[in-house]
């Protein structure tokens, strides 16, 4: 029987100081407490290809890959090595570095369909600005957001579309409008609604299903159609569909596109790219349009930054890169697709997406969409050294990484499956995950532990090994039944994953 990680003493002593000094206690939402099951590391202290260390010093083998930031592994040595000798000669001067334009020429190989480049450090600066440009470009004030997908922006037009749009006038939010993904129907519906208004659609070329019947193409035609610019968000396509982006998988030439995440294998360097006729209205050469503010911050070109994206750009462009994310991604969806289903529960725990970025749901016992399993599911594997949010593989994710995942959420998903014959809050240490989008905060702050809850003892007090802390309330008796069973399931589903996981 395999170790639990049981112990997040040092995890639990920061995030009391954490919540005191940072406004939600960290500085990404997505990767806030209010995500995780009570019972998970809340600081990492070190990461080393697909492994990661908390402050707790556990150790896990992780699927989130800094918000899918990292594509090659942490602290991969060929991005480490160009960061560390260009930060040598320093990192910022009065004058452009000529880092700058080795940096432009590298993506424009790596990105061929687009003719300018210009970078900055999240990808929300080159959305934005693709955002403003094309306003610009069109005279036009709307913005349509493909309403299926999930973010483009941490400014104003984007957010004051969710849930958690306080502090965004309405003035702001009526500028931006939506349609639907693979649904020409919608977009057109729109450009009738508001005839001459809307500046772009911005989406997103993929979230894994494909465009169907050259959707994009014809989306970009009935923009132009309509006088309207096409910009696609390749902040997760890009570096994992192809490093040409999922515009060269689709072949097809967006007026605007943004990348960001993993150009850089998780240093700080963002693009907005595009055609010429666009990009050029930021330029200082151009006499015939207004001048359009377009990227401009001080520390929007850093010399490590750029080395970091060469860097990157160079081992896409030698070895076989998304190859590997596609190979272990697919063996990890097939697998786990098929333990699911020999525990019973394909209609509870399913995983889906591109294979080098894929993301799992959670089901109730109705089949419904579930907060509360989601985070036991979280809970079960992160006591099994598994951190993962998502499933999003790397270029050092190996074949034991993968075998040792599949084995671990293979365990998991029998206290899963008797979560769901019983009850989950009895499996569940303390309240579920929460969505980043949502108006309020629940009454307590989430790091901590409800009133009158035994989750402190049952952290500890895991006698027999299993994991299975149960709440007050539960007989000896049960918890005893309850841990045989899922022992004994335990032994035979591991056996079934480690021969499932040596099939794929
Ligand atoms: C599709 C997409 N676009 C834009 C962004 C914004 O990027 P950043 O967080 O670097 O500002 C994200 C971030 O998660 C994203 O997933």
């Amino acid at each position: 029987m395999r170790e639990l990680i049981q112990n997040f003493d040092n995890s639990n002593r920061l995030r009391q100081q954490a919540h005191r000094i940072i406004p939600g206690g960290a500085h990404t939402y997505a990767k806030g407490d209010d995500q995780y099951p009570l019972l998970s590391p809340g600081f990492i202290v070190s990461g080393y290809g697909s492994h990661v260390w908390d402050v707790d010093a556990n150790e896990y083998i992780e699927y989130g890959m800094g918000n899918r930031a990292v594509g090659l592994g942490h602290a991969y040595a060929p991005v480490l090595q160009a960061v560390t000798s260009e930060l040598e000669r320093g990192c910022n001067f009065t004058r452009p570095s000529r880092i700058e334009v080795e940096c432009a020429s590298a993506f424009l190989e790596t990105v061929p369909s687009a003719e300018m480049v210009k970078f900055c450090k999240n990808g929300s600066d080159a959305t934005s600005a693709a955002i403003r440009l094309a306003r610009a470009a069109t005279g036009r004030d709307l913005v349509a957001i493909c309403r299926d997908h999930p973010f483009f922006s941490t400014d104003d037009w984007f957010i004051g579309t969710t849930p958690m749009n306080a502090g965004i006038p309405d003035a702001v939010r009526n500028l931006t409008v939506g349609f639907r993904y693979n649904d020409l129907e919608s977009a057109r519906n729109l450009f009738k609604r508001y005839p001459g208004r809307i500046a772009a659609l911005i989406l997103e070329p993929s979230r894994g299903e494909d465009p169907e019947d050259r959707y994009l193409h014809k989306l970009q035609a009935l923009c132009h159609e309509n006088g309207a610019l096409l910009i696609l968000d390749e902040m997760i396509t890009g570096f994992r569909w192809h490093s040409g982006g999922a515009q060269h998988v689709y072949d097809i030439v967006p007026d605007l596109s943004c990348f960001g995440k993993a150009l850089g294998n998780g240093f700080a360097i963002s693009a907005l790219a595009g055609k010429r006729e666009f990009m050029d209205l930021g330029g200082i050469e151009q006499t015939g349009a207004p001048r359009v503010f377009l990227l401009s911050t001080t520390h929007g070109a850093e010399t490590h930054a750029m080395a970091a994206a060469i860097a990157t750009m160079e081992v896409y462009r030698h070895e076989p890169v998304i190859e590997h994310l596609v190979r272990q991604g697919t063996k990890l969806r097939n697998a786990l697709n098929q333990v699911a289903t020999a525990h019973g529960l394909q209609n509870h725990f399913h995983v889906s997406g591109h294979p080098a970025c894929l993301v799992y749901a959670t089901f109730d016992a109705a089949g419904e969409p579930s907060q509360m399993f989601r985070t036991l599911f979280l809970q079960e594997i992160i006591r099994r050294g598994i951190l993962a949010p998502s499933l999003v593989v790397s270029y050092t994710h190996s074949d034991e990484d993968i075998e040792k995942t599949i084995d671990a959420i293979s365990e998991a998903l029998v206290v899963y499956k008797c979560a769901l014959d019983h009850k989950v809050e009895t499996f569940l240490m303390g309240r579920p995950s929460e969505h980043v989008f949502r108006s309020f905060n629940a009454r307590l702050p989430p790091h901590h532990d409800a009133p009158g809850s035994d989750v402190a003892g049952a952290s500890v007090g895991l006698g027999t090994g299993l994991g299975i802390g149960l709440r007050t309330g539960w007989g000896a008796d049960m918890q005893t039944d309850v841990e045989a069973g899922v022992a004994a399931s335990i032994a035979g589903v591991t056996g079934l994953a480690g021969r499932m996981g040596q099939k794929t």
